[in-house]
Formats: C-alpha cells, sequence, structure tokens
C-alpha cells in the first residue's frame, strides 16, 4: 500500500497522522513545503521519500511536481487531512485514476453555498442562503434574507471575516471590512447552540460518531477576548436531545457522496428541538478535536483513520467513557506570560481528572488570539458525568488566569 500523504509535518497534527499510515503497513510518500532538514524527526523516520514543493497551497504546481515526481512509480492513495489541500488530493486522485473521492464530491465539502444547495436538495434543513461577490449583491442577498444575518466568506475558517449582522446601520462597515473575501455566503441567522457532528466513514457510513458541543458557539468565543472558549464531547449519543443533530449528520453525508475518511460537521439546535446544518468538511477537526475524541474512547484515531483510507476497516473498539472537555484559556494583558493564577490549586484538587495540561508556561510570548483556535493553551479534562465534566470545565475557565506583560 503506497500513498501520497500532503502536508505530513504541518500543522503539528499531520504527524501523528503520518504515523498512523505507516502503523497499518503503508509505504507514506510526503509531500510538503517544510525543508527535509526542519521535518520533525518523529515524522521523518515514517516517511519513505518526501518531496519539498516551494508553494503547497499553490495547487497547479504541486499537481505538476507531484506528478513528475511519481512518473514510473505505483501509488495506490492520495491523501489530505488538511482543509487547504482536501481538493488539491482529489485533483491528484483524479490524475493518477485512483480511488478515492472526486473533485466534484469534494467540492461540496470545500464551497459553503455548494454545500447547503447540495444538502437542501435531500430535503434536510439547511439555513437560507446566497452566495454574493458584489455590494450590489450583498445588497440583494440582505433583502432577501433579513435580519438577523450572517455573512462569511465562502471558504472560511476559524470563524475569521465572519460577521453576524442585525440591522442595516451595520451593513456598510461589515461590506468594507470584508473587501478582501472574494466571495461571501449570506445566511439567515440561526439561533441555537451548536454542536458539532464528527466521523471516519467508511464509503460514506459511519465507522465512529462523535458529537461535541461548542461553549459558546465559535462566533462569540471569537468575538470576546475574555471568554476562555470550551469544546466537550458528548460521552452520551443516544440522549433525545441529540437525536436530530445526529440524524441530520448521516443525512448530510449521504446527501454530498462521502466516501472514505474523516468528516467534520457544525449544527445548530434550535430551542423547539430542530437541528439546523452549519457546515461540513471532509477533514478531520482542528484545535486538538481528535485527541479529544481519542480521550473520550481511549483509541487512537490516527491509526484507525489510516487503516480506513487503506484497508477500508476500522478496529478500535468504540466505548465512549466519557465527556472530555478543552478549555482555551487567553492571557490578560500583552507580551510574555508572567504568571498563572489557580492552577496549581486546580490541579491539586482535579488532577485526577486533568489528562494535559498545555498553558504556554510562564516567560512565552501571549499568542495573537484572533489569529489562533488554540488561544494561549489549553487543559482538557474528563470525567464519565456531563454536568461534572461542565463544571469542572468552568473552573477552569472561570478561575484559572493567565497574566501577560510587555518586556523591560
Ligand atoms: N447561519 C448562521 N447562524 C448562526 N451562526 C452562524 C451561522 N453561520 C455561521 N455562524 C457562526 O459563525 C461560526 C463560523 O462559521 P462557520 O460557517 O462554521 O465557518 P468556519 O469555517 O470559519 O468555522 C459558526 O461556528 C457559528 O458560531
Ligand atoms: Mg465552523
Amino acid at each position: 500500500m503506497k500513498v501520497v500523504f500532503l502536508a505530513p509535518n504541518y500543522p503539528p497534527e499531520m504527524q501523528q497522522y503520518t504515523r498512523g499510515l505507516a502503523d497499518v503497513g503503508a509505504t507514506v510518500y510526503g509531500v510538503g513545503d517544510t525543508p527535509v532538514a526542519q521535518l520533525h524527526p518523529s515524522v521523518r523516520q515514517y516517511l519513505s521519500d518526501y518531496l519539498q514543493v516551494p508553494r503547497i497551497l499553490d495547487e497547479d504546481d504541486v499537481v505538476a511536481r507531484v506528478h513528475a515526481w511519481l512518473r514510473g512509480r505505483e501509488v495506490d492513495r492520495v491523501l489530505a487531512n488538511w482543509e487547504v489541500l482536501v481538493l488539491t488530493a482529489a485533483r491528484l486522485r483524479e490524475r493518477f485514476g485512483l480511488p478515492g473521492m472526486s473533485l466534484y464530491t469534494v467540492r461540496g465539502f470545500r464551497d459553503k453555498q455548494l454545500m447547503k444547495e447540495r444538502v437542501a436538495a435531500a430535503g434536510l434543513r439547511v439555513p437560507r442562503a446566497l452566495r454574493v461577490r458584489t455590494v450590489a449583491e450583498a445588497n440583494a442577498a440582505v433583502e432577501a434574507i433579513g435580519y438577523p444575518l450572517i455573512l462569511k466568506p465562502i471558504d472560511g475558517a476559524g470563524s475569521a471575516d465572519t460577521y453576524r449582522l442585525d440591522s442595516a446601520d451595520q451593513l456598510p462597515g461589515v461590506l468594507a471590512a470584508m473587501r478582501h473575501v472574494g466571495e461571501a455566503s449570506c445566511e439567515e441567522f440561526i439561533e441555537g447552540e451548536e454542536f458539532t457532528f464528527d466521523t471516519v466513514c467508511i464509503a460514506g457510513k459511519p465507522a465512529i460518531t462523535n458529537v461535541c458541543q461548542y461553549l459558546p458557539p465559535p462566533l462569540i468565543a471569537r468575538t470576546q477576548e475574555w471568554i476562555s472558549p470550551v469544546i466537550i464531547t458528548v460521552r452520551d449519543l443516544e440522549q433525545a436531545k441529540l437525536a436530530n443533530g445526529i440524524k441530520l449528520g448521516r443525512g448530510v453525508l449521504d446527501a454530498l457522496g462521502m466516501g472514505d475518511g474523516f468528516t467534520h460537521m457544525e449544527w445548530f439546535r434550535k430551542v423547539d428541538g430542530e437541528a439546523v446544518f452549519g457546515e461540513i468538511g471532509c477533514r478531520p477537526g482542528g484545535a486538538h478535536l481528535v485527541d479529544q475524541i481519542n480521550y473520550t474512547c481511549d483509541i487512537d484515531l490516527f491509526r484507525e483513520w489510516a487503516r480506513v483510507c487503506c484497508w477500508g476497516t476500522f478496529s478500535a473498539p468504540i466505548e465512549r467513557k466519557y465527556n472530555v472537555a478543552i478549555i482555551f484559556k487567553r492571557a490578560r494583558g500583552h507580551g510574555r506570560i508572567r504568571r498563572i493564577e489557580g492552577l496549581q490549586s486546580f490541579l491539586r484538587d482535579y488532577g485526577e481528572y486533568v489528562v494535559e495540561q498545555k498553558l504556554l508556561p510562564v516567560g512565552t510570548p501571549r499568542r495573537n488570539w484572533k489569529q489562533t483556535l488554540t488561544s494561549d493553551g489549553h487543559i482538557m479534562l474528563r470525567h464519565p458525568d456531563w454536568e461534572r465534566t461542565r463544571a469542572l470545565a468552568e473552573i477552569v475557565a472561570n478561575d484559572i488566569t493567565m497574566h501577560a506583560e510587555q518586556d523591560g
């Protein structure tokens, strides 16, 4: 089994997928823009060969270079788990005539308007939405959709350039701020709780299903610096509250023609219980979501994903043992982390529930909270009981504080 894996070294979790591929017996050919000498040693040992390209996001160039590089060699799969490369992988598969999702199918997971159209065509509930490319189109769309509404890039990530508008006087400012966005989606605003629906699929059928709750919804977490965003995997997927969302998720996979691999969907649960589609990608969720699922069941999805893509089988036991919460912290102030308050006492009292403590250590520069989903580090904890998990997460959110100061 010979696998071309795009970007095996970056983002960092890709190193785990590379290892997973090697674990299940694949010969891994990596393609990335990291210089060979800078590949993480733990990833280098799993690569049988590596092509360094000048710009991994230059699709035409990457396709041409990989094509030349592989001339005369046999390859069985081309895979990517980084959102910005899933279309490149599909193009390469088509070029080489390899199994896997087609370009047509993958487009349905990349273009937020197209995905909603395909999902709606299957009779599933999506926000009313229109594609807009110009100010005139935006004005017409706003008229048709009505307030409150969302304006967001057609292929955005991490809630970047995403705006909630409640009235017409906000429109000129938002349109000015979005001028650099080529294409946008104008959507009906859905009021409700926000969840994920995550899977690893074999031929579009989930071999494993996961749901997380976002507390609060990502757009709010992204807009208010003082919030510590919390994401919790839900242990009990059988509960009535989630039934509509899980049903919707399965329907979406069918509607979009999912094949093998990860999916990460987001959906809203309105107060009346209706589930509304948000968005979906044919790749894993970021910001340590796969680690959270692994801790939920004590399994290794990095490896199981590889087994699915190479051999069409999934062999981890799926017993949901825990709710796993990740709490992202943002330091107060600017500059370097100077002190962390409340951490020692939290670890003393509740350390048995903590699976990861990865707050930036004292002395490290703060991250730009607008540009990272992972803020100034995180704590991950788990407990079999949902309410208890939520309460513990709230303690971390409220009672642990990081403080930064400028040098000098
Ligand atoms: N139609 C909508 N109604 C309510 N909130 C929305 C809507 N669309 C997006 N959002 C909010 O904006 C966030 C980011 O939008 P999303 O489509 O998930 O893009 P991204 O790829 O940036 O995650 C969502 O998680 C949600 O909180
Ligand atoms: Mg999203």
